[in-house]
């Protein structure tokens, strides 16, 4: 048997080899969904980078079809990255991506499909006027890449931003555009921020509560050039940060006329706006579903293994499960839940309910196979005034807090949750979990936390805890939800209904396949009840077989 194959995922994005990076260009054309990503076609670390192309009718079942763009001009020679794509009106989808030039200077392209009334958009023609838009006028042209989806204003011009910075400043730069051929730079940004390069700038509208249309529905960038749509939603600009390898988005308000995004202010936890995933989680990317009439989120997870083991797999880097993103109600926050269609790979199923489990107890589930799966719980605390003091000082160092007051590390209000990827003999596990605080007598503050410090006995491994607050009222709920997506060296985990989530990659030796299990936990003082459980077996989908075969 090969090495680490048992870690490949089972329903998780990922083709059958090689490296892969940020997903581009997705959207929805003729019956299908499409999605490009950054692919070495040759190794399974980053080089020689292309737009492999797959396409779906359910977001679940994928089939990969031909390289959709890949260097053949001069104005992509060294590479194609990443990129997004455009619905124009005549429902022509036009692709804009990162082209590296024969002087590695970063320069953006357009290619248009060969064949509109092929749903599989196969060949994609790039036409001879590239690049299209040029690193000139100050710009840094080895930091000058990513372009995201156009939008169409008010006055008949195009829109888009592309991700630069300027000594450590981060900008989203602004172009404009007639007929999305000749592109002029707008006099200034649409954003910039002091944290270094932006690398996948994401700027979209979300509809806010209490208007027209549903709060969880999507806006399609589209609609925006319709003034009454652009006045009754808000707008997201998602940034990925090279120098921390996160993302953070901020919510804000949009004005078309001058072409000013203004985020709102006292974001709860700190400067840069919030983070999609607390876990490893990067370069995303979102597109509007005409067909669910939602928004959906695409988002790259790489390996936290090490390079030779890569190799040695032959395999590097996920997607995770597509979340459907929209608006929280009070318009603070962006909810995230994993696409509805996954539901459909739901198999075998168990089910606990009203268990108590006592400070420091803790059991197995059993009677299904855990090590791809998907679980839902939901825990109800017992005695909060057990809680711990919380230090204002942790307010913006949820990882920090998570690190010092891990699983193994006793509280007052948990850590309670799931030990998953679990060994029989518990010598290998992943914790994901809550753990409470008192931040005065009447307010609390909820921690969610994956702690992988005990998830492989392999010790090369980079395992950080990760973590991220959870924006509830515990003191009204009493009751948190967790729904956990374990898809072999997968941990993907969504905190009080998609609020905070955390992605982690995870590569255990001893709990693979069957001896992978999982248990439910509680190390705090306050017992706690699980008020449900639910966990299904996931089916395994076609992933990625070429077509044909
Ligand atoms: C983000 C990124 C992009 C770039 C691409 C290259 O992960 O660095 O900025 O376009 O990957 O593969």
């Amino acid at each position: 048997k090969e090495v680490g194959q048992e870690l490949r995922t089972g329903y998780h994005f990922q083709p059958p080899k090689h490296w892969i990076n940020d997903p581009n260009g997705p959207m929805y054309y003729k019956g299908l969904y499409h999605l490009f990503y950054q692919y070495n076609p040759k190794g399974a670390v980053w080089g020689n980078i292309i737009w492999a192309h797959s396409v779906s009718t359910d977001l679940i079942d994928w089939v990969a079809l031909e390289p959709g763009i890949y260097p053949s001009k001069p104005f992509d020679i060294n590479g194609c990255w990443s990129g997004s794509a455009t619905i124009l009106p005549n429902g022509v989808p036009v692709i804009m991506y990162t082209g590296i030039d024969p002087n590695e200077r970063q320069v953006q392209n357009v290619a248009y499909p060969a064949n509109l009334s092929d749903p599989f958009l196969r060949k994609w023609v790039k036409p001879d006027y590239n690049p299209i838009i040029n690193p000139d006028r100050g710009i840094n042209a080895s930091a000058f890449r990513d372009p995201t989806t156009a939008w169409y204003g008010p006055d008949g011009h195009w829109r888009l931003v592309v991700g630069s910075k300027e000594n450590m400043r981060g900008i989203a730069v602004l172009y404009r555009s007639r007929d999305f051929r000749r592109w002029i730079r707008a006099h200034h940004s649409l954003h910039a921020g002091f944290t270094g390069m932006w690398e996948c700038p994401d700027f979209f509208p979300v509809a806010v509560a209490g208007g027209r249309r549903h709060h969880q529905s999507g806006v399609d960038t589209a609609e925006l050039r319709d003034s009454t749509v652009a006045a009754e939603v808000k707008y997201v600009l998602k940034v990925s940060l090279d120098a921390t390898r996160y993302e953070y988005y901020t919510i804000g308000w949009y004005d078309h006329s001058k072409d000013r995004y203004t985020p709102d202010l006292a974001f709860p936890d700190n400067d840069y706006g919030l983070r999609y995933d607390y876990g490893d989680f990067y370069a995303s990317k979102s597109f509007y579903d005409p067909v669910k009439k939602r928004r959906v989120l695409w988002g790259w997870a790489n390996e936290s293994d090490t390079v030779p083991d890569d190799r040695q797999k032959g395999w590097a880097g996920i997607q995770a499960i597509p979340r459907k993103i929209f608006l929280s109600r009070g318009g603070r926050q962006l909810i995230q839940w994993p696409v509805e269609e996954i539901k459909s790979l739901r198999a075998k199923h168990v089910n606990v309910s009203d268990k108590a489990v006592k400070g420091g107890e803790y059991f197995k589930v059993g009677g299904f196979k855990s090590v791809q799966s998907d679980v839902e719980a939901a825990f109800m605390i017992k005695n909060l005034e057990k809680a711990e003091k919380f230090d204002m000082a942790w307010r913006t160092d949820a990882q920090g807090l998570c690190k010092k007051l891990n699983s193994h590390v006793k509280g007052g209000v948990g850590p309670f949750g799931l030990w998953l990827l679990a060994s029989d003999d518990l010598k290998e596990r992943t914790a994901v979990f809550f753990r409470v605080f008192k931040k005065n007598d009447t307010s609390y503050v909820v921690l969610m936390c994956n702690d992988p410090t005990r998830s492989s006995f392999e010790s090369q491994i980079y395992r950080p805890t990760f973590a991220g607050f959870v924006n509830i009222d515990i003191a009204k709920t009493k009751k948190i939800a967790l729904r956990t997506l374990i898809d072999h060296s997968v941990v993907e985990s969504f905190g009080a209904g998609g609020k905070t989530c955390i992605l982690t990659r995870v590569y255990p030796k001893k709990a693979v396949g069957d001896n992978a299990h999982l248990f439910v936990f509680n190390n705090g003082e306050s017992d706690i009840k699980l008020t449900n459980l639910r966990a299904w077996e996931m089916k395994t989908p076609t992933m990625n077989k070429r077509l044909g075969q």
